[in-house]
């Protein structure tokens, strides 16, 4: 099928990859000419992925059989909107539905509303008094959340970004105009976590679970950022979540999708829900309406040779056939290399010289991001992420080191971090939730889908066992 897919990053080339492995023609609407994408694509254009009408007619005179729609800036241009108008389906939610992430507000109420309940304390201002009545009312660390978009860097927490309550208010003033207002929610404790679907009217098709590493800096320090890497486990669980706690979120997925519906929005795409898995279980902290990135390069890994344009055009026309929704049983970590200073003050201009055979030789994925072509394996960075390195294996840890091994092959200027998905950086992930747990329990070594490099294939089973 002719597939028109929007957005230029290294989520959208994991998603191109996988469609054009299903022998889909694909249309990129892109602001970049993304290197990896323009290769395979049957036809490419430079649109802002916000540019609705000029997305939309070209949709239609290239005759795309549908759409699949990256970044959330799209969805809250109304893109989708826009392609239905053209008779164009669409793999991404309406402007209206995509409100479950492009306005916090919206979303809470929604939740509220229909009572799912499942989610932090939170108060929404949109005044300076309201502001200040707001963080009187927190006896315990909250977090500021602009109510609008922010790619992921607007979200502050007490005892991390800011300490005390009135830091806190001072920090969410600036949100009053232009963002649209600020949430106030309470801080809870434990380890996030991103479940992903596919929706579609026919129904909620659960991803593997992921964990995003949102800190620039090693050791979880420094700035939010829109995500420096990320990790799947090979039984599409966590070292710290277990089975139980990601079939509580699917179903508040599919509670939150059903709200959606009764209150008369149809959504077809992909909702991701990012929780924090506590010591009592999963807590929903917010939606998106899309792949997360890089969490959706991480599923895209894992998608089985089956036929994800199948796939997509059933989410874009409301049927879809459960047995498409299959991921191998293998654990996948990502890593982006980033400009420096990213994501506060980043460098563009740099080069990179990427060995691409190289380090698809020593089985690691390489997916281009904000970058321009500057010749045969070199690239010019711009002020985004660059590149994603993608690595599969049996263990976590050991998906970790094929990617750190296939940095030997990028030369020039960027930063990365090392320590996401190392064997101590797990094991401090999984003591931190058995402490929660259990304050006072000795430490124990990782559990074994873990840490075994040559365990069985899952601990759980076959694959419609831990899909469903
Ligand atoms: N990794 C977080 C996001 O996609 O927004």
């Amino acid at each position: 099928m002719r597939v028109l897919l929007v957005g230029g990053g290294s989520r959208e080339h994991a998603i191109g990859s996988v469609l054009h492995r299903a022998e889909a023609k694909l249309l990129v609407a892109s602001k970049n000419a993304n290197p990896g994408l323009e290769k395979l694509a049957t036809a490419s254009r430079r649109l802002d992925p916000t540019d609705a009408v000029g997305i939309s007619n070209w949709a239609k005179a290239e005759r795309a059989d549908y759409a699949v729609i990256g970044p959330e800036a799209a969805l809250s241009a109304g893109v989708a909107d826009a392609l239905e108008g053209v008779q164009v389906p669409c793999a991404g939610p309406t402007k209206a539905a995509a409100q479950v992430e492009t306005s916090k507000r919206f979303c809470r109420e929604l939740l509220q509303r229909n009572g799912i309940t499942e989610t932090p304390r939170f108060v929404f201002a949109q005044s300076q008094s309201q502001v200040d009545d707001a963080v009187k009312g927190f006896s315990t660390p909250f977090v500021v959340k602009p109510a609008g978009l922010t790619a992921g860097k607007g979200v502050w927490v007490q005892g991390v970004d800011f300490e005390t309550a009135e830091d806190g208010a001072k920090y969410a003033k600036q949100f009053l105009t232009g963002a649209g207002g600020v949430v106030f929610e309470e801080k809870v404790e434990g380890e996030e976590f991103s479940q992903m679907a596919f929706v579609t009217d026919s129904g909620v098709y659960p991803m593997p679970a992921v964990q995003d590493y949102k800190r620039a800096g090693e050791g979880d320090t420094g700035a939010n950022t829109g995500g420096m890497g990320s990790y799947s486990q090979r039984d599409h669980l966590l070292p710290f979540l277990p089975n139980s706690a990601r079939e509580k979120a699917v179903d508040i997925l599919r509670r939150s999708v059903a709200a959606l519906r009764r209150e008369g929005l149809r959504y077809r795409g992909v909702l991701y829900g990012g929780f924090m898995q506590t010591a009592v279980g999963p807590t929903l902290l917010e939606f998106n309406a899309r792949f997360g990135d890089p969490e959706g390069i991480n599923a895209m890994t894992l998608y089985e040779d089956g036929d994800m344009d199948e796939l997509l055009f059933g989410v874009a026309t409301g049927r879809v056939d459960p047995n498409l929704v299959q991921f191998r049983l293998r654990s996948t970590v990502v890593k982006y290399l980033v400009p420096p200073g990213y994501p506060g003050s980043p460098k563009a201009g740099g080069q990179l010289q990427v060995d691409e055979p190289a380090i698809e030789a020593l089985g690691v994925h390489v997916y281009f991001g904000s970058v321009d072509t500057a010749g045969p394996g070199r690239m010019t960075l711009s002020t985004s992420r660059s590149i994603a390195l993608a690595g599969e294996a049996s263990a976590i840890w050991e998906a970790g080191e094929r990617v750190e091994s296939a940095l030997a092959h990028v030369k020039g200027d960027y930063q990365v971090r090392h320590d996401i998905a190392t064997k101590s950086d797990l094991s401090k992930r999984w003591e931190h939730m058995r402490k929660l747990i259990a304050p006072q329990a000795k430490s124990s070594p990782l559990p074994l889908s873990v840490a075994a490099a040559d365990a069985p294939a899952s601990s759980l089973g076959d694959a419609s066992q831990v899909i469903g």
